[in-house]
């Protein structure tokens, strides 16, 4: 739509008239940041003049055109000094956003340098070590790793005789890991390579401090704190909760391609929209900072899993399928940042609190897996490591620590230094991580080839969700 076409013929001397004498529309015309205000204002002004603008206007559209039209008006001397005023204040404020925009892009190393140096630039400011396999993985299948005997004394009780959510699922032991055993501890404050030297390839990744601005790393928590509360929970027989982000595959027993459906209870439009949004923002960032930062090994497996499969990105606006690109906005300092025509993310992701597996394999659909720890409060002691059990390393945690990896290996995190019986738990350990469903795919060309699919009961989500990342894909007591 051309910038002014969206306003009705006749209506330009009125908004002219409105923007030279109405000082309420001046002072938002010269905010930046009250664009749906504005929007609105201008919306009211032609209501009241009955020249109505058409239903298809978005707030956009109209800030667009009305700021065109201003500055038409400014450059032919029709502008008030009160309106100059305030478009000059306007054009200030946007070469600040500007200008910070671009130092964010900068600092969190979104730029084509980074991109197309980021092997190189890794591999020369990281350790990288060369680790075979261990014969006999360690820590070893199916236990809970505990870095002390208290913690697992905190937890052995609820893991022998506690209640069961899925009975299909055996118990498994907790084990305190004997260091000695383990071939590589990277401390909290490490960012590493590992390679296998067999086969030369990554085994693991850690980056510590991914996340440059703290306060978005701040932001991203609390939308994961949003997430774990308002959505199901996929795994509840492990530690505090796991919850399922963007497109679902459905049950395996009624296949269906469909947005997510696993809200815990009815909430308002604007809320479920707003979490949405914000959820899909993080894992587009995450994406952004992972693309700019990983080696091209990592990011073409993922890259060749979406292409090959024509899946779409995790997009909110889902009927858009064919576009790969879009816009996502985080909170930067005081402002919302907004990133135009970007990369989107993956189309599924988990966001989880405090949560702990014990040791296990996955089968998924890319050979690695990308997680942020966006926040941790506890000391060494408190658990929360990550294993690799299959070449014996542990990551110690740490909050903004990257850690990519192949889920086929054998790996599992730390039991955490609280009692399974407190509510309200002291340690807070939060992150996100890249999932995909091994039949994703399939659902995807059986929905694009309108093959008739499986009515799903959005109750049944958790469980649908669970059986769809994990379920049978996820071996805890099998011989490695
Ligand atoms: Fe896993």
């Amino acid at each position: 739509m051309p910038a002014t076409s969206v306003f009705p013929h006749g209506s330009h001397s009125v908004l002219l008239h409105a923007a030279n004498t109405d000082p309420s529309l001046q002072e938002l015309i010269a905010d930046l940041k009250k664009g749906a205000d504005l929007a609105r204002a201008i919306r009211g002004v032609l209501a009241v003049a009955e020249k109505p603008l058409p239903e298809s206007a978005t707030d956009s559209n109209i800030i667009r055109a009305i700021m065109s039209l201003m500055w038409n008006f400014e450059i032919n001397g029709k502008t008030s000094r009160k309106l100059n005023a305030a478009l000059v204040n306007r054009r200030k404020a946007q070469h600040a956003y500007r200008s910070a925009h671009r130092d964010f892009l900068a600092s969190e190393k979104i730029t084509r340098y980074w991109r197309n140096s980021a092997d190189e630039v890794l591999y020369a400011n990281v350790t990288t070590y060369s680790l075979p396999k261990l014969k006999k993985p360690y820590p070893p299948r199916g236990i809970w790793a505990c870095e002390s005997q208290e913690i697992n004394d905190l937890w052995e009780d609820h893991i022998r005789f506690g209640p069961q959510p899925d009975k299909r699922h055996k118990r498994y032991p907790p084990m305190v890991v004997d260091e000695r055993n383990l071939s590589l501890i990277i401390p909290h404050d490490e960012s590493c390579i590992v390679l296998d030297p067999k086969t030369n390839e990554i085994v693991l990744i850690v980056i510590r401090n991914f996340v440059a601005t703290r306060s978005v790393l701040e932001w991203m928590s609390e939308v994961i704190s949003v997430a774990c509360d308002t959505r199901k929970c996929i795994r509840m027989e492990d530690t505090g909760s796991i919850v399922q982000i963007g497109f679902s595959a459905g049950a395996r027993s009624q296949p269906n391609f469909h947005w997510v459906r696993n809200l815990l209870k009815k909430f308002p439009k604007d809320d479920i929209e707003k979490y949405t949004k914000d959820q899909c923002a993080v894992f587009a960032f995450f994406w952004n900072l992972l693309v700019h930062q990983l080696p091209s090994e990592i990011i073409s497996d993922f890259y060749d899993f979406m292409n090959k499969n024509l899946l779409p990105v995790m997009n909110p606006d889902w009927v858009d399928f064919t576009k790969k690109k879009g816009s996502y906005a985080l909170p930067v300092g005081d402002q919302i940042h907004t990133f135009h025509d970007v990369e989107l993310a993956p189309p599924q992701a988990v966001m989880a609190h405090n949560y702990s597996r014990a040791m296990h394999t996955e089968s998924q659909p890319h050979k690695y897996s990308c997680s942020l720890t966006a926040k941790r409060n506890g000391s060494a002691t408190d658990g929360g490591h990550f294993y690799i059990g299959a070449y014996g390393i542990k990551v110690c945690a740490s909050a903004n620590s990257m850690i990519a990896w192949q889920p086929q290996h054998l790996h599992g995190t730390s039991l955490p230094n609280f009692s399974p019986s407190d509510p309200n738990p002291w340690y807070i350990h939060q992150g996100i991580s890249f999932v995909s469903s091994p039949r994703i795919a399939g659902v995807w060309k059986a929905y694009m080839n309108k093959i008739p699919a499986g009515q799903v009961i959005s109750d049944a989500a958790a469980k649908e969700a669970a059986e769809e990342l994990w379920g049978e894909h996820s071996k805890l007591d099998e011989r490695f």
